[in-house]
């Protein structure tokens, strides 16, 4: 089943991310080059690409994490790149972040992973972050007593979700998710990507998704865009997907995987 979209033809002062021209290479070789995209507020677009294009260096940049040769890339209206360590600081505090690798530190607890955040932004009581951590837990649907297991301790789709509470421990406005149903059995993704939907209508979030997920992309994404040839190939809907005539376009949307799963 498909959720309702959110409207196609937002407004212009309606972009919360805005890149031109992005350039990002290791050594000589370029992975993305000139590269143009826009986020709207209060969507969930789901990124796509094959695997090794760039869709996680992409976020990695966008996030700060790995340096650009050329282009401009503004958050909530303003240019990262001019932002001072303040304005920095504060954007920072409106993003989360669910890594592809790596998703939460292994000697803390669930409840001390989320509490990450909180300490390095928020000046809190322990009360206070104890009560947050545990509201966060029940918002991403994990039973109270996953507080105070270790990772070691919880499912892949357990750790997923103990992520994401992380990633919304500072009620966040923009969410970055990498690859968040990797590693689940279709019925875990399915109740992932409700999850995200849920959160969306309910905090008014936008969601930066990437990837691999056809049900995702059907079920939960408002707009999907595709990066190929080192930058973004075709931006717009599932059903813009499903007509596009572009080679891996066509063959991912179109192909033996994607029949498969009608
Ligand atoms: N720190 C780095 N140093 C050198 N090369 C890198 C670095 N990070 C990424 N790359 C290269 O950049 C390319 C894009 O990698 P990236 O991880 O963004 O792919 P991806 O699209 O996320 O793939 P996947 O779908 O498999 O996750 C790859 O060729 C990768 O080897
Ligand atoms: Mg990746």
């Amino acid at each position: 089943m498909a959720f309702p979209r959110a409207p196609q033809n937002v407004a212009a002062g309606d972009v919360i991310l805005e890149a031109r021209g992005v350039c990002v290479g290791f050594g000589t070789k370029m992975v993305l080059e000139n590269l143009d995209l826009d986020v709207y507020r209060g969507e969930v677009l789901g990124f796509v690409g094959g695997s090794g294009t760039g869709k996680s260096v992409l976020m990695r940049t966008i996030l700060g994490l790995t340096p650009m040769k050329a282009g401009r890339i503004s958050v909530f209206g303003q240019d990262l790149k001019e932002a001072t360590i303040a304005e920095r600081t504060a954007i920072e505090r409106r993003w989360g972040v669910l890594f592809q690798q790596g998703a939460l530190f292994s000697s803390l607890t669930v409840r001390q992973n989320i509490q990450f955040p909180m300490r390095e932004h928020l000046k809190l009581s322990q009360r206070l972050q104890d009560e947050l951590a545990l509201l966060k837990i029940e918002m991403v649907g994990l039973p109270r007593d996953a507080a105070d297991k270790f990772p070691s301790e919880l499912s892949g789709g357990m750790i997923k979700r103990a992520a994401l509470a992380r990633s919304l421990a500072l009620d966040p406005d923009l969410l970055f998710l990498d690859e968040p149903t990797s590693g689940l059995d279709p019925i875990g993704a399915a109740e992932f990507d409700q999850l995200i939907y849920k959160l969306k209508e309910t905090l008014g979030l936008t969601v930066y998704m990437v990837t691999h997920d056809l049900d995702s992309l059907h079920t939960v994404c408002d707009r999907i865009a595709v990066l190929g040839e080192r930058r973004v190939l075709v931006t717009g809907s599932i059903d813009d997907m499903m007509a596009c005539e572009q080679p891996w376009v066509k063959s991912y949307f179109r192909g033996a995987r994607a029949l498969r799963r009608a």
